[in-house]
């Protein structure tokens, strides 16, 4: 990559990380470079090296999420109590093995394949005929087809809501937690468990009919009870729309920035690399929270049953340095963008199947006619950094 593209594709990503956090950012990262583990009044414990998150995260004996500061029991008032994501120890792990084989290349292929297909389509129509796409809103639309395939929604079902509608449905439950905050409070609850329930009729209905076809009927047939069913359906949507819609644009943007995009357009060798290094590099999910229930040190630290661990998986990704796909990842910070242990993102399959599609694409379009990045304005104040638009056109 030549010095101007990297200086180009740096200031940008800079830009969306200040965009969401101008004051916590800095001062992350900077107290990341000061010290691996150090205490913040008020805050709680922060956590900046990957091999000591590492550790954090395969220690469910000392460490776990569904505590009242930790981000799963920031849910529990919404979703119930068994959303996966708000559960440790023989629970969660038996619903995890419950759901080891619900991801099949098949499965991932029937939840993503349409809404895929349409993103394509929209792509080809719109961009050589001159018109502009904003890819952010593009994505949107993705998602909330997914959506309605995790709530095991047909396309043609009566009265489905268009994509766009569940995605926003979607994103009002997740887009009011904020950093620093422990808790949601009564109305966010309130509205929060709205936008739940309107998700919950149609999982509900594909759940008692039954038909293994559709996701909810699938959770059906693995055992789960109809409770334990919404509560997953409800951990997807609240877990996998914000990060896609914030990583999609991005590595699109870096590819682009990087002066890559000719080439995997002709030779696609080189993007499953890319695409690793552009999740390490932008972290779609830059923090992950833990209560301590027994005392230890970690780092040289000590901590108390009570602390409130903040793994800040931004400073441990980024501290490796710059946007270069040839990058060997030490193993102990490998995948670490999507956790590790006990609560590994159970989604990545239908992330990189959501991340792969658009791509490929975009790819395939840029073979066709060419395309550029003709603008682009990043989310100001929000949890998971972003860009608001990008806006490609033909080249
Ligand atoms: C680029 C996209 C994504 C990233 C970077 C990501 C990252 C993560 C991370 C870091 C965790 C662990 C959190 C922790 O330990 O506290 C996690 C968990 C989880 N992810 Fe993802 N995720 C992505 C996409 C998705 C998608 C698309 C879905 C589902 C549709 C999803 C569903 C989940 C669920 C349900 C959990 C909780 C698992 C558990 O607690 O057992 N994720 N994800």
């Amino acid at each position: 990559m030549s010095p101007p593209a990297a200086r180009t594709l740096a200031a940008w990503e800079l830009r969306v990380h200040l965009g969401a956090h101008p004051v916590l950012y800095p001062l992350i990262r900077g107290l990341g470079y000061l010290r691996p583990v150090q205490r913040i009044p008020g805050l709680g414990i922060l956590v900046s090296e990957a091999g000591l998150l590492r550790e954090v995260l395969m220690d469910n004996e000392r460490f776990v999420k569904h505590g009242p500061s930790a981000s799963g029991g920031l849910w529990t008032p919404v979703v119930g109590p068994k959303a996966l994501l708000n559960m440790d120890g023989a629970e969660h792990h038996d619903m995890r093995r419950l759901l080891s084989g619900v991801f099949t290349a098949r499965a991932v292929a029937g939840i993503v394949e349409p809404a895929a297909a349409r993103l394509r389509g929209h792509l080809a129509r719109e961009v050589p005929a001159g018109r502009r796409v904003d890819l952010v809103a593009a994505v949107k639309e993705l998602s909330g087809g997914v959506i309605a395939r995790i709530l095991g929604l047909a396309d043609d079902a009566p009265g489905r809501l268009p994509d766009r509608d569940l995605f926003d449905i979607g994103t009002s439950i997740t887009s009011q937690v904020r950093l620093g905050r422990h808790a949601l409070t009564a109305p966010q609850i309130a509205k929060a468990r709205t936008a739940v329930g309107l998700l919950a009729g149609p999982a509900r209905a594909a759940y008692r009919e039954g038909n293994g076809g559709t996701f909810p009927g699938r959770l059906r047939e693995l055992g789960m009870t109809e409770e334990e069913a919404l509560g997953v359906v409800s951990a997807f949507v609240i877990v996998g729309t914000e990060t896609l819609v914030s990583f999609i644009p991005r590595i699109v943007a870096l590819l682009h920035d990087a002066g890559l995009v000719p080439e995997l357009a002709t030779d696609r060798s080189a993007l499953p690399a890319a695409v690793n290094e552009g999740l390490r590099y932008t972290v779609p999910s830059p923090m992950m929270l833990r209560d301590a229930v027994a005392p230890g040190t970690l780092g040289g630290v000590r901590f108390r049953p009570g602390d409130r661990l903040l793994l800040s998986t931004v400073h441990a990704a980024k501290s490796l340095g710059g946007f270069d796909p040839a990058r060997q990842v030490p193993g102990h910070a490998r995948q670490l963008w999507f956790g590790a242990g006990a609560h590994f993102c159970i989604g990545m399959p239908l992330a990189m199947a959501q991340i792969n599609s658009t791509l490929e694409s975009l790819l395939e379009l840029y073979a066709q006619q060419p395309w550029r990045i003709a603008a682009r304005k990043v989310k100001r104040r929000v949890l998971i950094p972003g860009y608001d638009t990008l806006e490609l056109a033909r080249a």
